[in-house]
């Protein structure tokens, strides 16, 4: 039964409705309506009935909200509910219902209940209330005013260490909150100091679902509906550093992570998604950026595979099928590869490469030049992304390249040489697809073909380190 058909406008409904929770908001619409100073003296359900009816159709904005909202809110000039969204003023109604002050909550049930909900009257009154935010207040009149009804008296502490990405976040995802981005940065900069300074609720920290209460289900859905199912400590982790949004949440202890760690664990995560874009949005995005901006575009179900094996943050994407891998690499196809016209050498490394083969100063991928790099995104499916790669952009690359160590590795280590100089071009060693093992060979190779240019120095004679590498090539 709805709303609407459980209380109805004929006054027959009227006894028995006194008897009801809802009847009871009737019984309080007559005394809100009576207290707003309202010209009808009748006290007849029937007349009350009509003349409600007759102020729905008739009072524009600023008329219902002086008749409904003005006694708690202040009026309209002076209101400390400026630019509510309708969404918002319905959820503050609903939100409200067990308040002490049902007087006034019953005149907002009539509201409601004339009305599609949220209602053209609610509409009407958000309309009115729709003036640009100013916010040039201190930052504690700015939370009193804007955030304190929703979230409690500051020294609450419920939204205590939350920055300005936070807020943000919260007012991009929380429709209720849409209202709030009429507010200038500067505003924002204020609420941040302010809830800086206050402090946290006490939380049970030994209680994985109290901790996942108060840290995580504000952004991330209550437990039961977890955006972030089966994410490992290592996801959370990385992502408190990459999201600015969740930088409060690093002062947690390493138990408090692993009890959230662990309940996430005990969620399932929705492995019934076949879109790729869905896919995307829902496990990829909160790492590689939104899909028009990742920074993931054009990879490969290779690529991720690797990824997954290699990046304990992402080893929960294991469970995702080959289909579901394809349909995201189709989506990352579509997804325009950009390269910053403007970025150098080491950021452009950053971006593309770092990802697998480690920070610049410690790059598995030394001295590396523009033709290694075609070649290895020719032969590593992982790496099939970077064809096409513009020249300009591998030259600086190379660049950047040039100046990272090569690593140490022992004369005497024939498959260890293998793994750091070879094994990307030519395959595991025990696979290999080299044909001349001689150390003639490859010292020849080395000067012959410009991808292995970069071998040269260190295998440029006759050295031990050719003699181990040859003979490890001989007998793998
Ligand atoms: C009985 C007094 C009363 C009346 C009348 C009333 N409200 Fe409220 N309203 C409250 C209380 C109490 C809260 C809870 C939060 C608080 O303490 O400010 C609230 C919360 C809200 C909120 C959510 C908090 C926020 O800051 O966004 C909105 C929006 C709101 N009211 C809008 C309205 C509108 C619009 C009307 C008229 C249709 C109205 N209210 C009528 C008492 C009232
Ligand atoms: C009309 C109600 C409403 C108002 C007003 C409001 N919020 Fe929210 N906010 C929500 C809801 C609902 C959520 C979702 C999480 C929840 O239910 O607590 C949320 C979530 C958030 C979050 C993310 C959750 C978290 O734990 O960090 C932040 C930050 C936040 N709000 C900050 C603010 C600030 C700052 C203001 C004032 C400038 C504000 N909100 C005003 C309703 C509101
Ligand atoms: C103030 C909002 C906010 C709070 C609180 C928050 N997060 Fe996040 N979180 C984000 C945003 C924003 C992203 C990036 C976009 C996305 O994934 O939704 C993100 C991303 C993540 C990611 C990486 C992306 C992914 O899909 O795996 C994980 C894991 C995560 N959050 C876990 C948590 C956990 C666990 C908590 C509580 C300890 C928490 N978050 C609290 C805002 C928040
Ligand atoms: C919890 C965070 C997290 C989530 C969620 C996540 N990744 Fe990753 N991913 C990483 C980290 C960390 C790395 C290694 C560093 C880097 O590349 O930024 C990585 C690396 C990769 C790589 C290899 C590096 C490269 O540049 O090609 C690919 C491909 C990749 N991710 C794709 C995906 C796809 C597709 C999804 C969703 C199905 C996903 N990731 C979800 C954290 C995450
Ligand atoms: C960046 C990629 C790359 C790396 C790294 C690389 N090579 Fe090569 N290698 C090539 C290419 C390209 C060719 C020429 C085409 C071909 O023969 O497949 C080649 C050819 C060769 C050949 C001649 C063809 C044959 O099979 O006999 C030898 C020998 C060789 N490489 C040895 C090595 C050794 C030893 C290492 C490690 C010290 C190494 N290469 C590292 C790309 C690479
Ligand atoms: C999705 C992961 C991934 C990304 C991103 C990636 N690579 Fe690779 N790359 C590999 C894999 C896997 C191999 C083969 C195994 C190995 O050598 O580690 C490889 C091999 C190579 C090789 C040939 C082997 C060698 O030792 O010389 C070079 C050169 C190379 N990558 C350079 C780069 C550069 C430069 C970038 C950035 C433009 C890049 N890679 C981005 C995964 C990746």
């Amino acid at each position: 039964m709805t709303l609407k058909e459980s209380r109805g406008y004929n006054g027959r409904f009227f006894g028995i409705g006194l008897m009801t929770f809802y009847g009871f908001f009737w019984l309080t619409l007559l005394g809100a309506i009576l207290n707003s100073g309202c010209d009808s003296q009748e006290s007849s359900p029937d007349s009350i009935e009509a003349v409600h009816a007759q102020r729905q159709t008739d009072l524009n904005g600023a008329e219902l909200y002086e008749l409904y909202c003005s006694a708690c809110h202040n009026d309209l000039m002076t209101t400390n509910v400026p630019n509510r969204t309708a969404d918002g003023i319905f959820q503050a109604i609903l939100q409200n219902l067990g308040n002490d002050q049902q007087g006034y909550m019953g005149s907002l049930m009539g509201i409601l209940e004339t009305q599609d909900i949220p209602g053209a009257k609610i509409e009407l009154i958000a309309e009115a209330l729709a003036k640009t935010l100013d916010g040039t207040e201190g930052g504690k009149a700015l939370y009193r005013d804007y955030c304190r009804g929703c979230h409690g008296e500051l020294d609450k502490g419920e939204l205590a260490k939350r920055n300005k990405a936070a807020i943000y976040y919260g007012i991009m995802s929380q429709s209720q909150m849409g209202f709030l981005s009429l507010l200038p940065d500067s505003a924002l900069a204020k609420i941040e100091a302010e809830l800086t300074q206050a402090v946290y609720p006490e939380v049970d920290m030994s209680d994985g679902e109290a901790v996942y209460g108060y840290y995580c289900a504000g952004c991330h859905m209550p437990l039961e509906r977890t955006t972030k199912a089966k994410r490992p400590l290592e996801a959370i982790i990385y992502a408190t550093s990459f999201n600015p949004e969740m930088n409060f949440i690093s002062d947690l202890s390493a138990e408090a992570f692993g009890l959230v760690a662990g309940l996430l664990e005990s969620q399932a995560l929705d492995l019934t998604l076949s879109d790729g874009a869905a896919l995307y949005d829902n496990l990829c995005a909160g790492c590689h950026r939104s899909r028009l901006i990742s920074n993931k575009a054009k990879r490969s179900t290779e690529g991720m595979v690797y990824a997954n094996d290699q990046f304990l943050e992402m080893g929960f994407l294991s469970a995702l099928s080959t289909a579901q891998l394809e349909a995201i690499e189709i989506t990352l196809a579509g997804i325009d590869f950009t390269y910053d016209a403007s970025a150098d050498g080491p950021a452009l490394y950053d971006e593309h490469c770092a990802g697998c083969h480690f920070e610049l100063d410690v790059s598995d991928k030394p001295q590396r030049n523009a033709s290694s790099i075609v070649v290895a995104g020719r032969v590593n499916p992982e790496m099939s992304f970077s064809t096409g790669t513009p020249a300009t952009v591998l030259s600086l690359i190379e660049t950047a390249l040039a100046d990272s160590p090569l690593p140490v590795i022992s004369d005497s280590d024939g498959p260890g040489l293998y793994g750091a100089y070879c094994s990307g071009c030519h395959g595991d060693l025990a696979s290999n697809d080299i044909v001349d093992k001689t150390e003639a060979g490859i010292i020849q190779k080395i000067g012959s073909v410009s991808s292995m240019g970069f071998l040269a120095p260190v295998f440029q004679t006759a050295s031990a380190t050719t003699i181990s590498l040859s003979a490890a090539l001989s007998s793998p």
